[in-house]
């Protein structure tokens, strides 16, 4: 049986349904821990991973979701292995992806989602979103109980992103017929396997609306995405503008859904949240922070050292995979106070880092904390008494829960509940 020093985070089943009591024991250990893990200093201090997400100078991002899975064909020698990382990034998986890019490539890249999440485009999302809350919950309201996941949270999530990706209303249930599996990255095991290979028959799709926007423009957020050009003036390849659209399906579904869920958890395991938050709408949003704070959906998050450096006073050596891990630095104690406690009212809950910080914080952030504030509103204003089902999860003195068995993600494999419909709903 391996100790948490030596357990492998990567391939040992055991630390999927509570990774908790191992992040602890890191931090313990040293907020920056060189570990005996293929080699990667796990850092689960608050201070120390904010730090490290604020350098992109001394830590790349090339391998910001493969972690210690990045090899190259040269030995990642010397203080500085900035030239090595810059000559085979291009190798890696993802590497086309804007999440595992540096700067200057990544400012560019950057700019063209930023041009889709704007205050104005969310507002209109945001008129989206109570129409679709209310059109999810009413395919299964009747029934009295349902598994959430399935039911509510991944098409929801989903169908926000083909929103914001201005994809017609129209085209929406194709999509979600089309589009229904799932593609979590970092499974337990699964070596630099991302996959993401559900996302292939997306980019198709993509780049035939793509090209006909290019073609024949329109008054839409997909003509705008079509035309959209860098910030030197020059224009996008289709391919590049198709890769940034599937990417925020990679980036924004899988880990909103299971935002969702871990909030409809805790409103069942503590039911009186639900009628004062039923009765206070406005103590919704610290709700969803405190859910990002104490069940992170990114439990992990990767860099590569450029340089030779220090952190904390641990010196950590060019090409060393440095593990940024949001769910200890989210429970650190010198930060938050009592923090495996759920607390509605935590007054610092918002500072916690489930969106990254620095560069390449996440730009889904405030479209994800909106589908938390919607959906929750709506599901407490349809629904009654929400209860775990016992049948699923077992009585309150012995619950039990099936993890998603990655090691990037945090999230719960099935939520299943029972209401009473609110009358009238
Ligand atoms: C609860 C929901 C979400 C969580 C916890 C989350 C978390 C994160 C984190 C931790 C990063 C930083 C990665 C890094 O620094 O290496 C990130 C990046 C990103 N996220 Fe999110 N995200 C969420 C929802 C979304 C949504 C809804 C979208 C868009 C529709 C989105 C789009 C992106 C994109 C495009 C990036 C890459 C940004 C870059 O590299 O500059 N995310 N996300």
């Amino acid at each position: 049986m391996p100790t948490y020093d030596s357990i492998d985070y990567f391939s040992d089943q055991s630390l999927v349904e509570d990774p908790y009591p191992y992040f602890d024991h890191l931090r313990s250990r040293c907020p920056v821990l060189p570990t005996a893990n293929h080699g990667v200093v796990a850092v689960s201090g608050y201070d120390e991973a904010s730090e490290i997400y604020l350098d992109s100078d001394t830590f790349s991002s090339c391998n910001s979701v493969i972690g210690p899975f990045a090899t190259f064909p040269v030995p990642l020698e010397g203080d500085d292995v900035s030239e090595i990382i810059d000559r085979y990034r291009d190798q890696l998986p993802m590497n086309e992806h804007m999440v595992t890019m540096d700067p200057p490539m990544h400012t560019q890249e950057r700019a063209l989602i930023m041009r889709l999440l704007t205050p104005k485009h969310l507002k209109e999302n945001e008129k989206f979103m109570w129409r679709l809350a209310d059109r999810q919950i009413d395919e299964f309201i009747g029934d009295g109980h349902c598994e959430f996941i399935e039911a509510y949270s991944q098409p929801f999530a989903m169908l926000v992103v083909a929103d914001v990706l201005g994809v017609p209303e129209t085209d929406h249930q194709r999509f979600r017929e089309f589009f229904g599996l799932s593609a979590s990255p970092g499974e337990i095991g699964g070596g630099a396997q991302m996959g993401l290979n559900a996302l292939g028959g997306l980019d198709d799709w993509f780049a035939r609306y793509i090209e006909d926007r290019r073609r024949d423009p329109r008054d839409d957020v997909l003509t705008q995405l079509a035309i959209g050009k860098y910030p030197d003036g020059s224009t996008p390849e289709v391919t590049a503008v198709v890769r940034t659209a599937t990417f925020l399906f990679a980036a924004g579904q899988e880990t909103t859904a299971r935002l969702l869920a871990v909030g409809l958890k805790y409103l069942c395991e503590y039911p009186e949240l639900q009628d004062e938050l039923r009765a206070h709408h406005e103590r919704i949003p610290n709700f969803i922070e405190e859910a990002l704070r104490i069940e992170s959906p990114v439990k992990s998050d990767f860099r590569l050292a450029r340089r030779s450096t220090n952190v904390a006073g641990v010196d950590i050596a060019a090409g060393t995979p440095v593990m940024l891990l949001n769910g200890a630095a989210n429970r650190d104690p010198r930060h938050f106070e009592c923090p495996d406690e759920f607390r509605l009212d935590r007054p610092n809950a918002k500072t916690h880092i489930a969106f990254g910080r620095g560069t390449h914080s996440c730009p889904g952030g405030p479209l994800a904390r909106v589908e938390g504030r919607v959906s929750i509103a709506r599901i407490l204003d349809r629904m009654r008494d929400i209860r775990l089902s016992e049948e699923h999860h077992g009585p309150p003195s012995a619950r039990h829960f099936e993890y998603e068995p990655t090691w990037v993600l945090r999230g719960l494999h099935k939520l299943y509940i029972e209401f009473i419909p609110a009358e009238g709903s």
